[in-house]
């Protein structure tokens, strides 16, 4: 057992706490990779953010869960030995197991996500519920899911989204315990998050029932996933060298501004960081034929995501210089 205090880690209680009070929202960014992780927390010391790191079931697939976390715990010990003090999260990003949820509160994240969203109500309680007695004992915090995202939620695939319904948030947090909960309000994964004729704008965010939610768990941090903005100039890049990703679109970074200021605390972005690192690979390998160092293409990527990233803390989510 690896407690994550041991790593220099927070859970997400007090960072929450103080999002609510002050109106923004903390920025959660997966990562993947060494360079991945080298944007994020190296543009979140500069931009003075707390920040969430997290790593979803095919991300430690990918990466092997235990290089991940001592790449982690690299990070948290940069961030000992910057000036920033800003805390920061180890975070297991849609957890669908129990025990996927347990082997990283024993191996030192400080925070999980179960996402029971496409079980019935009925299981999605039992297995949260599950996880929040494990996590506890630990001082972990937990993330559960009520309504379902369309997209891709790791292996698990939605063709259309279900909104929250209201009616059930309230039940749901006082029979599992969660500190966090994750609602369905019109956006989802991926980089095609609305289907609208050309030179129209997506649909606006439900923030009726983001209000309603609020009514019934005043004060409670709500969490908003697939809130990758696809920002247009990248995806006109990667189309640009060769790409193909035609009628790409996300939420609008005015519609992110409004749920900062809500009971929105947590706001989950991993596409906008794919499209970055992808549009700079294919105009670096582009411009540079004759190079074949990865690190002269990796590496503009990887500046040019950390560049993102403060942007997104200092104009969007509000949480730059709040530590
Ligand atoms: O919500 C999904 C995240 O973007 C993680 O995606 O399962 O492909 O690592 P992934
Ligand atoms: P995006 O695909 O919009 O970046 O969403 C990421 C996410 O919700 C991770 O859990
Ligand atoms: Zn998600």
């Amino acid at each position: 057992m690896t407690h994550y205090k041991d790593l220099g880690l927070s859970n997400t209680k007090e960072m929450f706490e103080r999002a609510m009070k002050n109106g923004y929202a903390v920025p959660a960014y997966n990562f993947n990779n060494l360079e991945q992780l080298q944007a994020i927390v190296n543009g979140c010391i500069e931009s003075k953010s707390p920040f969430i790191l997290q790593v979803s079931k095919g991300a430690r697939n990918y990466a092997n869960e235990t290089l991940l976390r001592y790449m982690a715990q690299g990070a948290a010990e940069l961030i000992n030995k910057s000036e920033a003090e800003i805390p920061m999260a180890l975070h297991l990003d849609h957890g669908d197991s129990f025990e996927i949820c347990k082997s990283c509160v024993d191996s030192g994240f400080s925070s999980v996500m179960i996402d029971g969203s496409s079980l019935s109500y009925e299981d999605n309680v039992d297995v949260t519920k599950r996880v929040v007695e494990y996590a506890k004992k630990y001082d972990v915090s937990v993330e559960g899911e009520l309504g379902v995202l369309a997209g891709i939620e790791d292996e698990v695939t939605s063709e259309v989204s279900h909104y929250t319904d209201p009616d059930d948030v309230e039940d749901f947090v006082k029979k599992t315990g969660v500190d966090s909960l994750a609602i369905s309000i019109g956006t989802s994964h991926g980089a095609y998050k609305f289907k609208v004729e050309p030179g129209q704008d997506p649909p606006p965010l439900r923030f009726d029932i983001l209000e309603e939610v609020e009514k019934r768990i005043t004060g409670f941090p709500i969490v908003l996933h697939g809130a990758s903005s696809v920002l247009k100039e990248y995806v006109d890049m990667i189309n640009q060298y060769g790409g193909s990703l035609e009628g790409a679109m996300g939420v609008s970074e005015d519609q992110l501004r409004k749920a900062a200021k809500s009971a929105v605390c947590k706001v989950n972005i991993d596409s906008d960081g794919r499209l970055v690192v992808t549009a700079v690979i294919r105009k670096m390998l582009h411009d540079k034929p004759e190079n074949f160092d990865p690190r002269k293409y990796l590496g503009p990527a990887r500046d040019e995501l950390k560049e993102m990233i403060i942007r997104k803390n200092n104009e969007v989510l509000g949480s730059a210089g709040r530590y």
